[in-house]
């Protein structure tokens, strides 16, 4: 039972809606040493290792985000001075961190009915490194293992529904934040043994401390937020085509609708193709 102290009455009142504070005890466990991650990174394929340089403003343009010149395994043995960040993506298909995962996840299904797709992220990051804004996917929980980061989260309603939008069709996850917000995000001091929970679409950017810092990032989707995506999809194409969609969850029996609408489509586009 990996997540400590775990507040069922939070998660159940919570969960989702906003973000909130957590408890771990895997800030020990051997599979997150730097040796470990170094053997982690040369087993999964290099599409699974993302990294560039971590000293980023927190409004990055994606397409100009600078490169370090580093290996994979450079970056990891020196991530105490080379300025850099990087991610390891879908390490669960590594026995040792899916059972670390499914552990953990296993604590919260209960509350998340229907949860599928479970896939797990680690960040390794240099000191004063910084995660531009930008939102996920996924229902996402956040768990410190070494050094310190803070981690600002803002309501998804402070976002123009084409934010969201453009992202669900497909572009990169990185924002433009907007000052004017700045005081309305709840920042979260992470350290080792504490984690938060990162509500889908609540946009969010995180600042590394003075040590070098690695993540455990453990993700999930459930039909409802499938449901959602979809939903998202459909008004993007809807906009395209001259129209001003309803809000998603302004009216759920409008979103059942675009569902279904977009499932049917879907469907008849697998048909043709197969
Ligand atoms: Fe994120």
């Amino acid at each position: 039972m990996p997540l400590v102290d775990l507040d069922t009455d939070r998660l159940r009142s919570e969960f989702n809606r906003r973000p909130f504070g957590v408890h771990h005890d895997l800030e020990r466990h051997p599979a997150f040493s730097l040796e470990k991650l170094v053997e982690l990174a040369r087993r999964l394929p290099p599409e699974a290792v993302e990294y560039n340089a971590g000293d980023l403003p927190l409004t990055q343009d994606p397409t100009t985000t600078p490169h370090t010149g580093l290996s994979i395994e450079e970056t990891i043995r020196r991530i105490h001075e080379c300025r850099s960040w990087m991610v390891l993506k879908r390490v669960e298909v590594d026995p040792t961190y899916r059972r670390l995962l499914d552990d953990c996840l296993d604590q919260i299904a209960p509350h998340a009915p229907g949860m599928r797709r479970r896939q797990a992220f680690i960040f390794v990051s240099s000191p004063g490194s910084v995660t531009p804004y930008h939102i996920d996917h996924e229902y996402n929980f956040l768990l410190q293992i070494r050094g310190q980061k803070s981690m600002t989260i803002f309501d998804p309603a402070i976002l123009d529904e084409t934010e969201i939008e453009r992202f669900y069709r497909g572009e990169h996850r990185n924002l433009v934040f907007d000052e004017s917000h700045a005081a309305r995000g709840h920042t979260f001091e992470l350290t080792p043994g504490h984690g938060v929970h990162v509500p889908v679409n609540a946009p969010h950017y995180v600042k590394n401390g003075s040590e070098a810092s690695v993540s455990f990032s453990i993700t999930f989707r459930t039909p409802e937020g499938d449901r959602r995506s979809a939903v998202y999809i459909v008004n993007d194409k809807l906009r395209g085509l001259g129209l001003t969609p309803r809000k998603v969850g302004a009216l759920p029996l409008v979103d059942r609708a675009k569902y279904f609408g977009y499932a049917l489509y879907k469907q008849a586009q697998r048909r043709l193709r197969a």
